[in-house]
């Protein structure tokens, strides 16, 4: 998926240098990303894991039409490098967003608050009826978003990523039900 790895990793340059190290960055590749989310996808481009909800954001004229993405499933236990989650909050939370990313240059335009409302409704098709995710704890302008949206913090956990540890924040939902009226919260009616 070289349009998706392409946006995503523009995407972390820009929001993650001076939150997460250089040398964690440094590694990080288009390609390395692309075929990330591509070992989900089966011959015919169907996403291949159940219950695993992924839309991307196209706007097509741009050299890459790939704009967003978000993605999830049910809780996960454990991170990447296995940093162990509060087995409360995954009890409490059984469905996880676990990451939504928009092209740098198109932030606050609503994509992002688009690919979450699409996100909670699918949620809700598969019978869940709440929502977590984990945000870093620096990750200002995320956490702005999510609590637009009626995200609450509900609990901490260290993120191990290359040689260093960073707090993240757990923000839930505690009902998606405002997302299934069409209009995610905080969006602005217009007439
Ligand atoms: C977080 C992210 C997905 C938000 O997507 P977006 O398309 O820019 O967000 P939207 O335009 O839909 O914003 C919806 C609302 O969220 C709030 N918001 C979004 N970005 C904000 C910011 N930088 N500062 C303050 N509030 C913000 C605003 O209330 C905004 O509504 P408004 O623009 O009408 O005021 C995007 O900034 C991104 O890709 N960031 C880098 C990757 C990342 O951090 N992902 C999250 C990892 S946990």
């Amino acid at each position: 998926m070289p349009g998706v790895g392409a946006m995503q990793h523009a995407c972390w340059m820009h929001a993650y240098k001076g939150l997460l190290d250089d040398a964690f960055l440094s590694q990080l590749s288009p390609e390395g990303m692309g075929m990330y989310h591509g070992r989900h996808f089966d011959a015919a481009g169907k996403h291949a894991a159940p219950r695993m909800p992924f839309f991307v954001a196209e706007m097509p004229g741009r050299t890459n039409p790939i704009v967003g993405l978000v993605r999830g499933g049910p809780t996960r236990a454990k991170s990447a490098a296995g940093d162990p989650v509060p087995p409360e909050l995954v009890s409490r939370f059984p469905f996880e967003l676990f990451g939504i990313h928009v092209a740098h240059d198109l932030h606050r335009s609503g994509i992002g608050r688009a690919l979450v409302q699409r996100f909670a409704r699918a949620a809700l098709e598969l019978g869940e009826n709440s929502l977590i995710l984990w945000v870093l704890s620096e990750n200002k302008p995320a956490i702005a978003f999510y609590e637009s949206l009626g995200g609450r913090p509900v609990g901490n956990c260290p993120l191990t990523l290359g040689a260093r540890q960073y707090p993240q924040t757990a923000y839930a939902w505690t009902t998606l039900a405002p997302f299934a009226e069409g209009l995610a919260p905080g969006a602005r009616h217009t007439h």
